[in-house]
């Protein structure tokens, strides 16, 4: 078991685009356990790779008390809308309001690589949608109105700074 450091806005490895995992090995297997000992430690009901540094699209998640491994997921088809608060352990301090699909089919890969196609909805969906835009480089910050982004900008600009505190190791790497 190891607690990885997350990393928080301002660092570059969370702007960029994942590559998919091609098979199981015990490098990523060690990096899977490591995400969710990382998560837990952070009380953060999800963990996208990129947020401890690799570019891999691997997902762990826990909304409520059940483990959840993403291998290479992907939505499938989207319906309906929700709005709601989010936060991320990647901008400590930050939370905004935010339009997520309401209803997903999703497909991914479990640890044996075995593939798995489900569909979620409400808060389990939004988590998801929220981890797999990580794994695109992309924020939930990203996604609030332009207003919203202005009046949060000092705030983004702080933790840049590495003006912020978090009950977790973090680091950013420019
Ligand atoms: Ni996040």
């Amino acid at each position: 078991m190891a607690i990885r450091e997350i990393r928080v806005v301002g660092d570059r490895v969370l702007t960029k685009k994942c590559r998919p995992v091609e098979k199981m090995t015990p490098r990523i297997s060690e990096l899977i356990d490591d995400m969710f000992d990382t998560m837990y430690e952070a009380n953060g009901v999800g963990l996208a790779a990129p947020q401890v540094g690799i570019l891999k699209r691997i997902v762990v998640m826990d909304v409520d008390g059940t483990p959840h491994l993403l291998i290479n997921p992907e939505i499938l088809e989207t319906s309906g809308s929700q709005t709601g608060a989010e936060g991320c352990l990647s901008l400590p301090g930050i939370h905004e309001t935010v339009k997520r699909g309401d209803k997903i089919r999703v497909k991914y890969m479990d640890e044996n690589f075995v593939e798995h196609e489900e569909e979620v909805e409400g808060y389990l969906a939004r988590v998801m949608q929220h981890e797999f835009d990580h794994l695109e480089g992309t924020m939930f910050v990203d996604r609030v109105s332009p207003l919203r982004k202005n009046m949060i900008a000092g705030k983004l600009k702080s933790i840049i700074k590495g003006n912020f505190r978090a009950a977790y190791r973090t680091k950013i790497r420019r």
